[in-house]
């Protein structure tokens, strides 16, 4: 073995380098895991004890050798591809990479979801473009309710762009298959121009959980356990009691942000309270509507706005802003 490291290290000591044997391909034959060197400290390894003492020194020699070849031509030839760069015109301008970001209302829905999601809750969507009934007529609206003009629609013919996603609750209770616990995110729809600030589309997602002995608790607790995740333990909350056509009863649900800044006094109109939500136990009338027997089943629902929650986490204070798509807005949501 000894003659064979001999011959490998004049190998190594005449080794040229050029254009096609670079320090790379010197390092890859000799150096690397699989390299020449390499193989011979496997085969010393087996060497009888005699041999080892001499063959030792010898090879790490030769290593040593090799080594400070490879280092000396890498210098080499980085100093070489720094002549390379002044051959190129480097005061060119760097190319822009435009990378891409989540959309903040994506961001808030997927986290929204995840949560929903680690309570049993499914995914469900339904259409944007509804009829009366799923709408309105299954949830308990009258015919001549004031809340229709509450929620100021767009009509297409016979068809409406659905003002709110409760209209998925009953997509998804006519199915007929129970229990159901679902969340059932979307856009929605309404002709609103009360302010300059509004817009003539929103987020919203629904949730509906209908099984038998469902209570308001279980509503509660679900939403509290909601609150905590979103916006933080701690986050303190209560529910107010409220009027939806499909829910009785019905709540809403708010959060405490306190008084104790200009900017909460502001959203919270000086009261610390943030708005988050209705809710309410699914109205009798909605489970007949699809078919469902009351006096065996009950169920919660709620629903919010992806937007205003995202307004509120982000300190947004123009709801358009989301939908301008402004390239320098949506790049500050990068990596969040
Ligand atoms: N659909 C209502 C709206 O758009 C929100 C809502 C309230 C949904 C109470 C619900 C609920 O499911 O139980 O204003």
């Amino acid at each position: 073995m000894i003659a064979k490291v001999a011959n490998i290290k004049s190998e190594v000591e005449a080794y040229v380098f050029d254009e096609n044997q670079k320090a790379e391909t010197f390092r890859l034959l000799y150096l690397s895991k699989k390299g020449i060197i390499t193989e011979l400290f496997e085969e010393f390894k087996k060497a009888p004890v005699e041999e080892k003492r001499t063959l030792g020194g010898v090879l790490n020699g030769l290593k040593q050798l090799a080594e400070a070849k490879y280092q000396e031509q890498k210098e080499k030839e980085s100093e070489n591809s720094e002549g390379d760069l002044v051959a190129h015109d480097i005061t060119l301008p760097v190319y822009q990479t435009n990378e891409g970001a989540l959309h903040p209302l994506r961001i808030v829905e997927d986290r929204l979801l995840e949560i929903f999601y680690s309570l049993g809750f499914d995914l469900s969507e339904g259409p944007e473009i509804e009829d009366d009934y799923h709408n309105f007529g299954a949830l308990n609206f009258a015919e001549d309710h004031p809340a229709r003009d509450m929620q100021d629609t767009f009509f297409i013919t016979e068809h409406v762009l659905r003002t709110h996603t409760s209209s998925v609750q009953v997509r998804e209770m006519e199915k007929g298959k129970l229990p159901l616990r679902l969340v059932m995110p979307g856009r929605v729809y309404r002709n609103e121009a009360v302010s300059s600030r509004s817009n003539c589309f929103f987020h919203q997602i629904e949730g509906l959980y209908i099984d038998k002995g469902v209570s308001f608790a279980d509503l509660k607790q679900t939403l509290y356990y909601f609150v905590q995740q979103f916006f933080g333990e701690g986050t303190k909350v209560r529910f107010r009691s409220s009027y939806f056509p499909f829910t009785e009863p019905s709540a809403e649900m708010d959060i405490w942000a306190g008084v104790d800044t200009e900017e909460n006094r502001r959203l919270t109109k000086g009261t610390g309270w943030l708005e988050v939500l209705g809710c309410g136990m699914v109205h009798p009338n909605v489970l007949k509507s699809c078919d469902i027997d009351p006096s065996i089943y009950t169920g919660f629902a709620f629903g919010m706005g992806i937007d205003r929650i995202t307004m509120l986490k982000y300190g947004i204070t123009d709801i358009r802003d989301l939908f301008v798509n402004d390239v320098r807005m949506l790049k500050q949501f990068a990596g969040i």
